[in-house]
């Protein structure tokens, strides 16, 4: 047994990922891969909680994850990683806490409250949306994961996920670790309009997007707002575009964005240039590796399977463990 600690998270497959995810959640994932035991998994049954009406949807972005996992070089050989629906003992061990939950955590839970708010007072949640926390819960000790890293609005989760942990070792046994968060710093980089970068608000940059794409939406971004002509001087720390240039130029050129910006000496226009010319730069080792992949669907299968194989000794043996606790049929 490898005395490494070992570290679970996982993403909802609703879409494909884009720099908001790779500066955020999947550097976090390179460090983490190198360092712990690591399980990073599909949540596409979790991503049905909103989905349902559109499963090719969740269908398509799971395998769009793994190839965008792979590309930024999330390792198969160092990490395991799999699909959720695949390991079929996540929905047991779900089922085996549903039990032991009760409802007024879950009602409390502020995705859950802010649901039933939205639409005027019109809450029309489900009860597998309900039930999410309890899912995230069995898919994180099914593991007996010791660190989670999330961002800030999953915190809630993790947190029902250590009083579900608690209250079953206390019931049945000390079958788990009680899992703690490692909170991921939230991305810098925004969105082409400014707001958080999300494929919702339609103004991501993917990890996929071409050179063709990259010049569209770069030229497409909102710079320094007061900055209304190319005479006016701008700020670099007010404008959307500079934590990009942070991310892909190299120091000079953003010394020299820095002094020239609010001199009004570069206009936004040659700024973007050099941005583009950077960004298509730093991108193309991560396109170069997404052709590979894409090119040979076979081999991101045998990841996958690879990866389920894996996933799956672990939770079956967990499973083993906690039929034998809660008294159901040992085998
Ligand atoms: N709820 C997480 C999200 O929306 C995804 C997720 C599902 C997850 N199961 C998990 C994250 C277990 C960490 C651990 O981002
Ligand atoms: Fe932003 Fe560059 Fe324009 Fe300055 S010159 S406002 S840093 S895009």
């Amino acid at each position: 047994m490898s005395a490494r600690k070992r570290v679970l998270s996982g993403m909802r497959t609703t879409g494909k990922l884009h720099l908001g995810h790779y500066h955020g959640v999947l550097t976090n994932w390179l460090k983490l891969q190198q360092e712990y035991d690591c399980y990073f998994f599909a949540a596409d049954w979790h991503a049905l909680t909103s989905e349902y009406q559109n499963p090719e949807i969740v269908k398509e972005s799971t395998l769009d994850i793994f190839i965008d996992w792979l590309s930024v070089g999330i390792d198969p050989e160092q990490a395991t990683l799999f699909i959720q629906s695949q390991i079929k003992e996540h929905a047991e061990l779900h089922l085996l806490l549903s039990m032991i939950t009760p409802l007024p955590w879950l009602l409390r839970n502020p995705t859950y409250k802010d649901s039933q708010t939205e639409n005027g007072g019109e809450g029309d949640a489900t009860y597998g949306f309900l039930g999410y926390p309890v899912l995230q819960a069995a898919d994180i000790i099914i593991y007996k994961a010791n660190l989670v890293p999330i961002g800030v609005d999953q915190l809630p989760h993790v947190e029902l996920t250590r009083e579900i942990t608690r209250r079953f070792n206390h019931l049945y046994g000390e079958v788990f670790p009680v899992p703690e968060p490692i909170l991921t710093e939230t991305s810098k980089v925004n969105g082409l309009d400014g707001r958080k970068m999300s494929k919702s608000y339609n103004n991501a940059i993917y990890l996929s997007d071409d050179e063709a794409a990259l010049k569209k939406k770069v030229s497409a971004m909102v710079t320094d707002v007061q900055r209304a002509r190319r005479k006016d001087p701008g700020d670099p720390k007010q404008c959307n575009l500079f934590p990009l240039h942070t991310l892909y130029s190299n120091p000079a050129e953003i010394e020299e964005i820095c002094s020239a910006c609010p001199k009004a000496e570069i206009g936004c226009v040659d700024c973007k240039k050099i941005l583009l010319r950077n960004l298509v730069d730093g991108l193309a080792p991560v396109h170069e590796k997404r052709r590979y992949y894409e090119e040979r669907p076979e081999m991101v299968q045998e990841i996958i399977a690879a990866g389920a194989g894996k996933a799956r000794a672990v939770a079956v043996e967990t499973m083993r463990q906690v039929r034998k606790a809660v008294k159901i049929s040992s085998d």
